[in-house]
């Protein structure tokens, strides 16, 4: 049987980055990626450092909801420390690495739901949590959660089933997790890095948005609004045209689609 160590090693020789998982910890099941990677980031993880778990017992998803991670599932968290300026960007970067890395690894077209999903056909395959902590105007670390549906088959679990799909579950094959994840990894460094060189990831963002365009309700958890999905902002804020012809934009928020 191979164990976590084997596990780890095999990726770590896949990656090609300069600094993302280079400091890679692998456990075979874990609560939450996500509270491992703050501990480590007190103990001084440094930028970079990823934590992956083979499942999750208490996966967590957006506002307070639970995330679903089977053994089959990618759930992984990345430590970073950008600017205070490129804060807003790393939802934009997470979800495109994710696009990116499902088209070359599974040859799948995705679409991004904004804020943060990644979509199939009308069905969630990613979903992307952002913690952070901000001190005096500076990061002091943000920790980007990422879970892909990968190898299992929503189908099997009732709570799911109707909204969500799988790589294996549309490709009709096993994904290679390693492959995946080192391609991901790969990605999300490269966004991150021409992010803080200036790159506007908005407009790769834009060109992978579902939402744009559409007839949607945005609930932000204070308000309700409804309108035409319009454009987003260079910090990934959404746009929206009322029907009084009034235009709000929106931080964050759970998007329903009225009409296309
Ligand atoms: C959502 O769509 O609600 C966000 C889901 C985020 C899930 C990932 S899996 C890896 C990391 N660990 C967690 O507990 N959550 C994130």
């Amino acid at each position: 049987m191979i164990d976590d160590q084997d596990i780890r090693a095999c990726l770590q020789r896949r990656l090609t980055t300069k600094f993302v998982g280079r400091n890679l910890f692998y456990y075979r099941q874990l609560a939450t990626t996500m509270e491992t990677a703050k501990e480590l980031v007190k103990k001084g993880a440094a930028e970079g450092t990823v934590v992956i778990a083979g499942k999750q017992t208490a996966g967590k998803g957006r506002i307070g909801r639970t995330w679903l991670s089977p053994e089959g599932s990618l759930a992984m968290s990345v430590i970073l420390k950008p600017p205070l300026e490129n804060l807003p960007q790393l939802v934009m970067i997470a979800s495109l690495a994710v696009v990116r890395a499902i088209k070359q690894v599974a040859g799948l077209e995705t679409q991004i739901k904004w804020p943060n999903d990644v979509m199939i056909k009308g069905k969630k395959v990613c979903g992307i949590l952002i913690e952070n902590e901000v001190e005096g105007g500076r990061v002091n670390f943000a920790v980007i959660g990422i879970g892909v549906n990968v190898n299992f088959q929503p189908p099997d679990f009732p709570e799911i089933a109707d909204i969500a799909t799988s790589l294996s579950h549309e490709v009709g094959a096993e994904i290679s997790q390693v492959e995946l994840t080192s391609i991901l990894l790969l990605e999300l460094e490269r966004l991150y890095l021409e992010a803080q060189a200036g790159a506007a990831v908005h407009r790769e963002w834009q060109e992978n948005m579902e939402t744009l365009g559409k007839l949607i309700k945005v609930d932000t958890g204070k308000t309700v609004e409804q309108g035409k999905a319009e454009t987003v902002t260079a910090k990934g804020n959404l746009l929206l045209r009322r029907d009084d012809g009034s235009l709000v934009e929106i931080v964050a928020g759970d998007v329903t689609l009225i009409k296309d």
